[in-house]
């Protein structure tokens, strides 16, 4: 409990309480209460509020949904059903869910569905999968799992391997971005498990930056300070994101045209798409125009 108290204080867009791996067998049922009290009792800002329940292959699902989405009230915004493997996992969550918010009193679809790609067939089957409820609003990799299951010769999933010439997980991550993004799914990366090492986490940060992600997982405060830094635009991108914007409102609204020249290079529609991106998450950052 006293780590669940910290959780609102720290800064981050959203937060999830967890009854699967990083609790004990035995601690499993008596955690419900404790995740259910946590969500009614602390003061939560508008982070999004999740909680990952345990993967089907378990017995404890069907009572961690009906304990904690039946008595946690409207605050709770998703849940995240680990080990994905197939889009009838999610399916069937989303069945229960309904069951379960008729009965509390809230609203059908209340609840959101995080997924999580963690091993080989859920890498195999994540199209179908990201298309499986409306529920869906974001899928997340599971790197230390997915390791696992791929029977990888590695003891820390989620780090760089150096005696790989490359990225190990460059197509995966690749394939889970397309698959999120072809069913308007936000995507996130998975935990960094060496907690000190934040050099090392900034750096491994950039593969997922690079291709697209949304963010990152963090473990702890400090963690949080890096993903927050690195998976925002930098004030000069935020800047230059909107200076396309308003050159390019200015050439098709003004001017009539379609492509225009903004500096050195040629700008048109798939520019102000880029752009927006840029724009809308520099907001969520706090920024304002320099
Ligand atoms: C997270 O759940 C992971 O397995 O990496
Ligand atoms: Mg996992």
């Amino acid at each position: 409990m006293r780590f669940l108290e910290k959780a609102p204080t720290i800064k981050a867009d959203m937060s999830f309480l967890d009854l699967e791996d990083s609790v004990a067998p035995r601690e499993k049922e008596a955690a419900r209460k404790q995740v259910v009290s946590a969500i009614r009792d602390f003061s939560w800002d508008d982070r999004v509020l999740c909680v990952r329940i345990n993967a089907w292959d378990t017995k404890w699902t069907y009572g961690d949904v009906i304990e904690v989405v039946g008595s946690a009230g409207t605050r709770l915004d998703e849940v995240m059903l680990p080990k994905v493997q197939h889009a009838s996992d999610v399916k069937a969550l989303d069945l229960l869910l309904t069951q379960v918010e008729i009965n509390a009193g809230l609203p059908i679809g209340h609840i959101g569905i995080e997924a999580q790609i963690e091993s080989t067939l859920g890498l195999i089957n994540v199209e179908e999968i990201c298309s499986a409820s409306p529920r869906l609003e974001t899928v997340v990799f599971g790197p230390a799992d997915f390791a696992a299951s791929m029977e990888m010769p590695v003891l820390t999933g989620g780090v760089e391997i150096s005696e790989y010439p490359g990225d190990h997980f460059h197509y995966v991550f690749s394939k889970i971005l397309m698959a999120g993004r072809a069913n308007g799914l936000q995507v996130i990366d998975g935990p960094y498990l060496k907690i000190k090492d934040l050099d090392g986490l900034r750096k491994y940060c950039q593969r997922t930056v690079a291709l697209g992600y949304d963010g990152k997982w963090a473990l702890h405060p400090d963690q949080v300070t890096v993903v927050n830094e690195i998976y925002s635009p930098t004030q000069e991108q935020f800047d230059r994101a909107n200076q396309i914007l308003n050159a390019y409102k200015n050439a098709t609204d003004v001017e009539l045209k379609g492509a225009v020249m903004f500096g050195d290079e040629m700008i048109d529609e798939a520019s102000r798409k880029m752009a927006l991106k840029f724009v809308a998450r520099g907001q969520r950052a706090g920024m304002a125009g320099s």
